[in-house]
């Protein structure tokens, strides 16, 4: 496995082919966050305009911490997992409490904020402050499994911390926030749950499921 091909690979087809979304159009740490916590449990069609409308109402940590707790569950409304919103508003009071508005780059300040878990914490890290940090999520963890045949439960709570321990090696180290992203976009658009586009692929020749053909059958999902 030739980690510098990889990395370059992945990353000219990121720079070349990735997806104009709002959250891209700056690194505020803020709006990165907002946008990956409405991103969790929400597809990015569906977060595109509540995104849009919270950053309006919301633009930047003051206005969020300042807020009344039922406008910004009002525009939450239809995103659902309520308490999504409810710990972002106190998580963003606490960085104006305590860190003078400026939201941590740390993992351990980060891993202390409400409703800021490992995910989260390394999309902040990677995408807004460009270090490199593993984000895995469940689209990530369908990506590694296939290119490096990882066969371990993705159910399973060690399997995400030995995925971390993954990226952790292949992560690019001079664009981390572009390589995390990268591996979303592929994760969302070709490397799909079902019938992936291994013909599309730009690290196909790094893929070790492709190799041996069982795309289809990674990641193992066991049942509880
Ligand atoms: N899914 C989760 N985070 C994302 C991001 N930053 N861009 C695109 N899709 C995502």
């Amino acid at each position: 496995f030739n980690i510098l091909q990889f990395q370059e690979d992945l990353l000219q087809w990121y720079y070349a082919n990735k997806r104009d979304l709002p959250w891209r159009k700056s690194q505020d740490p803020y709006r990165v966050w907002v946008s990956e916590i409405m991103l969790q449990q929400t597809k990015v069609d569906t977060v595109i305009p509540y995104y849009y409308r919270f950053m309006e109402k919301f633009p930047t940590v003051y206005d969020l911490a300042e807020a009344d707790e039922q406008d910004v569950l009002k525009a939450w409304e239809g995103l659902g997992y309520y308490s999504r919103a409810r710990n972002l508003q106190s998580a963003v009071r606490e960085v104006v409490a305590t860190y003078d508005g400026k939201v941590p780059d740390t993992p351990e300040e980060l891993g202390e904020l409400k409703g800021v878990g490992p995910y989260t914490k390394g999309a902040i890290l990677s995408i807004a402050y460009n270090q490199p940090e593993p984000a895995v999520d469940g689209n990530v963890m369908r990506v590694f499994s296939r290119v490096l045949k990882i066969e371990d439960d993705i159910a399973q709570a060690k399997t995400r911390k030995l995925m971390e321990e993954y990226v952790r090696e292949v992560i690019s180290k001079e664009d981390p926030s572009s390589f995390n992203q990268a591996i979303m976009d592929l994760g969302a658009t070709i490397c799909t749950p079902k019938s992936p586009g291994c013909m599309l692929c730009p690290i196909a020749e790094h893929c070790k499921a492709y190799e041996e053909g069982i795309q289809e059958q990674l990641p193992v999902k066991k049942k509880a």
